[in-house]
């Protein structure tokens, strides 16, 4: 520790920031998790990672992995890998797990990275070079972001969500948090690789790559990109076939398509899209992430992808684990759970339209998405989320506020995932949670009369939180 006290130097530059996070009501604090509340919160979509016969094969797996067919961990590690995949922590098991994950999902090649957000940032980052363009949903994850600032790409250039959804007006959307006078307008994908192939005369004879970055299932609104417009598009902008589709399939392998193979194979796309990420962390139970692409790629990502390269191979326990996953997966076992899912899902939404309809709340204090929800997470937009979830919390329901900058200011919500092991009295019970939340403390003319300062009404503490939270009430 240097000689500068806490109220000094970088301590108190830190503090200073924090401080100031804290201040806006967007400080980040881990927390134990409460085992007492039911999950509508995680993303253990086929409750894989709490599943009892998962484990005990896992732990079948682990206890007598030397005499395991096919290929027993080739170096004999019982745990960690012992280094990086180019070093001493290659394994003909992993090698094994690879193919298997490959075959499933229809891809000539699979490469483990230790996260989905590794794969991603390790393929954004060294493929796109010099003169190249990466054109990227709005609402991309994260880890793509990270990865472009890593690229050599010319250009980044971002397209409207909304264009690239089923049913969408494909039009360019203006960014909601961008006030006047700069305010920066989103194209849709269609203008973006028009005005790109009208400018650039290398992407127009296809000397130069463009990189399309959509994921398949997006994990705020759990809505779905249609894929088969994507490439369509990018196949006609692009007649010269250097347009490259890279999905994110993070959040729908699992849940999509035959035996949860994801969203690229429910479509028979797997030709048409060039690279694909997916992850162990969400339905699969598990932890770590892959990318399924051809061989020369990935030839390619072992050669430059630096997350990849410069990192120790995932522990044995861990590939045990994504191996005894897919074997659910694979031999179809998982089906039935993602059934349970399906109707678990349609009847959390009816019960929540059901409700929206009776009490008709304000669109500030709750609005439910239309039509049938087409994947597990489904999110209930308010101007109040910290206040419903906190009142979920109360009543027994593990359920996460979203809030800026993880979602656009003004499209706050609450986000409730179903996973298959919940149960339609939990889910009734979470309704009726979100029912009193609704008609106690959020009813339009008290939230109008208190902005007025025109009542008495003594408050309660959720309510006096909910005002407080949008700076709608000096109290
Ligand atoms: C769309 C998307 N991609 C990638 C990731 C990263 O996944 P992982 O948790 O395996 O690093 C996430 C998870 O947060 C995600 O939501």
């Amino acid at each position: 520790m240097s000689s500068h006290s806490l109220t000094e130097g970088l301590e108190a530059t830190l503090q200073e920031r924090l401080g100031r996070r804290e201040s806006q009501g967007r400080l980040r604090q881990l927390h134990a998790p409460r085992t007492d509340l039911v999950d509508f919160s995680s993303n253990d979509y086929l409750s894989f990672s709490q599943d009892k016969d998962l484990r005990k094969a896992v732990i079948e797996h682990l206890t007598n992995f030397e005499e395991q067919q096919p290929p027993s961990p080739s170096n004999r590690r019982a745990l960690g890998s012992g280094g990086s995949r180019l070093l001493d922590g290659n394994s003909e098991f992993v090698e094994y797990l690879e193919k298997k994950i490959s075959s499933f999902h229809g891809s000539q090649s699979a490469l483990l990275f230790n996260s989905a957000y590794d794969a991603n940032v390790g393929l954004i980052s060294c493929v796109p070079g010099e003169g190249d363009v990466i054109i990227y949903d709005d609402l991309i994850h994260a880890s793509i972001h990270d990865g472009m600032k890593l690229s050599r790409a010319t250009r980044k250039i971002p397209f409207a969500h909304s264009s690239i959804l089923r049913n969408a007006s494909r039009h360019s959307v203006e960014k909601p948090e961008m006030k006047n006078p700069a305010m920066r307008v989103i194209e849709s994908l269609g203008l973006v690789l028009k005005q790109l192939t009208e400018m650039d005369q290398h992407i127009k004879g296809g000397s130069s790559n463009v990189f399309i970055c959509v994921e398949a299932l997006y994990s705020m609104d759990g809505d779905i990109a249609d894929l088969e417009y994507v490439s369509a598009i990018v196949k006609s902008m692009l007649p010269k076939g250097n347009g490259y589709i890279i999905v994110d399939e993070a959040h729908s392998v699992g849940v999509l398509g035959d035996g949860g193979r994801g969203l690229v194979c429910q479509l028979g796309l797997q030709d048409q899209i060039w690279a694909r990420v997916i992850g162990f962390g969400k339905a699969v139970g598990c932890a770590g992430g892959a990318i399924l692409c051809s061989s020369v790629a990935r030839l390619y990502l072992i050669n430059y992808a630096r997350t990849f390269i410069y990192t120790t191979a995932m522990s044995f326990p861990s590939l045990a684990s994504i191996n005894v996953a897919y074997d659910f997966l694979i031999t179809g076992k998982a089906d039935k759970r993602r059934n349970q899912l399906k109707l678990l899902v349609d009847y959390c939404h009816k019960r929540l339209k059901n409700l929206d309809q009776s009490l008709q709340p304000t669109v500030a204090t709750l609005r439910v998405l239309g039509g049938p929800p087409c994947s597990p997470i489904i999110p209930l937009f308010t101007s109040y989320p910290k206040s419903l979830s906190q009142y979920c919390k109360r009543s027994g329901f593990m359920v996460r506020p979203i809030v800026a900058p993880t979602v656009p200011l003004g499209q706050e919500r609450i986000r409730i995932c179903i996973h298959a092991t919940n149960t339609i009295e939990q889910i009734d019970n979470l309704c009726r949670a979100i029912e009193k939340w609704l008609s106690r403390f959020i009813t339009r003319n008290h939230i109008e009369e208190m902005e007025r300062g025109q009542t008495n009404v003594s408050m309660s503490a959720e309510f006096r939180d909910s005002l407080l939270e949008n700076g709608k009430a000096k109290i």
